[in-house]
């Protein structure tokens, strides 16, 4: 049963559409710890376009379970790691004008300053994982570069038009979860995980973490934090 992580980013986005206080991302971790979250996740952006620095200063102070602080491996974003030493680092591609994460991490392409990061991140007693696509090459490259985990992109599984499509995409993820485990990495995944796809994910068992957030922020808004992380949990069991 893997554990689940959930990502706030959207909270702030709606506290971002108006430049004011509220809601406040501090408060809803401290809610989604209440329900049982094994973890909170946040994407500081180069833009700041929903997550600031001072969240997750806070967030560092408060987080009683694990705090996973995603990033582009960019010196400015190092060193705000360094300085504020969340339990764990996400390594992500970041383009100013996506949507949101589109892709992993290209770790093959990139590899000098990648393995730079992860270097100097673990110089300063930090986790790292990287943020990839289900792909047997870019895992292999991800152990070279350093990694301790990888999170297995899983927006194509959750972008499947038809039942089909799923299982093709489900069965990457199957491999890639194998050689993953294999090449000595942990597993986490997540991206467009919702309450109708995660059932099917976290029944491997080597996945150890699932990182989810707009699905559960959605349902939030609605229906309370409580209630939306522990609707997750259900389905992660
Ligand atoms: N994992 C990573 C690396 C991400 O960048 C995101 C999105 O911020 C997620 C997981 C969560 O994706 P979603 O919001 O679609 O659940």
């Amino acid at each position: 049963m893997p554990k689940l992580n959930v990502n706030i980013d959207h909270v702030a986005t709606i506290r971002q559409a108006r430049g004011g206080v509220e809601p406040d991302p501090v408060a809803a971790a401290v809610l989604a710890e209440l329900a049982g979250a094994d973890g909170i996740v946040v994407h500081l952006r180069e833009d700041r376009r929903h997550i600031q620095d001072r969240d997750l200063r806070l967030l560092r102070e408060t987080v009683k379970t694990k705090l996973n602080m995603e990033m582009a491996a960019t010196e400015e974003m190092v060193q705000i790691a360094k300085a504020v030493l969340p339990d764990m680092v996400t390594l992500v591609p970041e383009k100013r004008k996506e949507l949101t994460t589109e892709g992993g991490l290209d770790v093959k392409g990139n590899y000098k300053n990648v393995s730079r990061t992860v270097r100097e991140l673990k110089t300063s007693g930090l986790f790292v994982s990287l943020f990839i696509d289900p792909d047997h090459e870019q895992i292999k490259i991800s152990k070279e570069a350093g990694a301790q985990m990888v999170e297995l992109h899983t927006g194509n599984y959750s972008d499947a038009a038809n039942e089909e499509e799923m299982e093709t995409e489900l069965d990457k993820i199957e491999s890639a979860v194998h050689a993953a485990v294999k090449a000595g990495l942990r597993v986490a995944a997540g991206h467009g995980l919702d309450y109708t796809n995660t059932q099917y994910v976290a029944q491997f068992e080597d996945i150890e973490e699932l990182n989810i957030g707009h699905s559960i922020v959605s349902r939030a808004v609605l229906v309370g934090m409580e209630k939306a992380v522990s609707d997750m949990l259900i389905l992660c069991s």
